[in-house]
């Protein structure tokens, strides 16, 4: 069930019952995470593999302190800057935040909403919120509730309906136990802002030995349909028509299947319509994707990530 009221939604968290939520970037499956109970049934309805830790929504930055052992000084200029917001720390667990969050890792993922609802429920709470993407494992994030609803709507109890996420890519990630600190996954914050803050900074991506976090599988994110990243107007000289969709970033083709994601050239507003727009031309009667990376600054990168993993062909990296 879709609906906004935030009661509710508190009532079947305080149940162990899990409730999809909006946040600025994607939809959550939150549940409490400090019960191990509700913890469990995010993975089972996922599908997540239990290797795959879940990043822990908190309401203000006084309460990270309950949670982590020690606040580095660059994540806390982080906190003070961008918090709330699309920014998510990797810091040093307390024992109360069960193993079965982090997966077994010594440090916990810890966010603040940049969305009022989400504010409103997690003041009202009094545990924090446990929530990977709110889509089925491997697949594009949803930034509306009717996506939650359409992929896992029968398999929980309520959607909170918080419109559409403002930014439309999940938080940037970044961890404090390297020297300088690392980025383990683009998203809302850019490079540029993070580094305007506290210097330079490492980035680690695309690491398929050892995911780290499954964001840096190479496939994650995909959808069904093929994906080709190239320039636009030279692919459809080569692919059939009536087989291919086109995702372009504010050029418009004569083409029966596209999606434009920003017809202003906005990176902002692409990046807001970029889940959307994959979903719409996976729902379409074509078997390609055609589409082109954006330009590679501030929140471009993430949009360029994403396309890039959805283009992937190396399944075997994704469980
Ligand atoms: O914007 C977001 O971050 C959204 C909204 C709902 O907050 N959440 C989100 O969660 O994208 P999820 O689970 O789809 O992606 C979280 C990523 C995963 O790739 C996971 O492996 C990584 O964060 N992660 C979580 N805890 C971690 C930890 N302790 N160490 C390393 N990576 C971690
Ligand atoms: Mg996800």
């Amino acid at each position: 069930m879709i609906g906004t009221d935030i009661l509710l939604a508190k009532e079947l968290l305080l149940n162990n019952e899990l409730v999809a939520i909006p946040t600025e970037t994607v939809y959550g499956l939150a549940a409490n995470a400090l019960s191990e109970e509700a913890i469990l049934k995010i993975f089972t309805t996922k599908n997540r593999p239990a290797f795959d830790p879940l990043i822990v929504h908190v309401r203000s930055v006084d309460e990270i302190g309950k949670y982590v052992l020690h606040f580095p000084y660059k994540a806390r200029l982080l906190a003070d800057n961008f918090m709330p917001g699309p920014l998510t720390l990797l810091l040093p667990k307390k024992a109360l935040i069960p193993d079965l969050v982090t997966s077994g890792l010594p440090q916990v993922a810890i966010r603040i909403p940049l969305h009022e609802m989400s504010l409103d429920l997690l003041n009202s709470l009094d545990f924090p919120l446990a929530a990977p993407s709110a889509n089925p494992f491997g697949y594009v994030s949803p930034t509306t509730a009717q996506h939650v609803e359409d992929q896992l709507g029968n398999k929980i109890p309520y959607i909170l309906d918080g419109g559409i996420c403002n930014i439309g890519i999940e938080s940037t990630i970044i961890g404090f136990d390297t020297t300088p600190p690392t980025i383990y996954r683009m998203g809302g914050i850019g490079i540029e802002q993070i580094e305007s803050v506290i210097g330079k900074v490492n980035v680690q991506l695309h690491s398929t030995s050892n995911p780290k976090s499954a964001g840096m599988l190479k496939s994650h994110y995909a959808p069904r349909k093929k994906v080709i990243i190239g320039n636009i107007a030279e692919l459809l000289k080569r692919y059939p028509l009536e087989l291919t969709g086109v995702l372009s970033f504010y050029n418009s083709y004569d083409h029966p299947f596209q999606v434009v994601l920003s017809p202003t050239e906005n990176v902002h507003e692409a990046a807001r319509n970029l889940f959307a727009g994959l979903r719409r031309l996976d729902e379409m009667p074509i078997t390609t994707i055609l589409t082109e990376l954006v330009p590679d600054v501030f929140i471009g990168r993430a949009i360029n990530d994403r396309l890039k993993r959805a283009a992937a062909t190396d399944k075997d990296t994704e469980l």
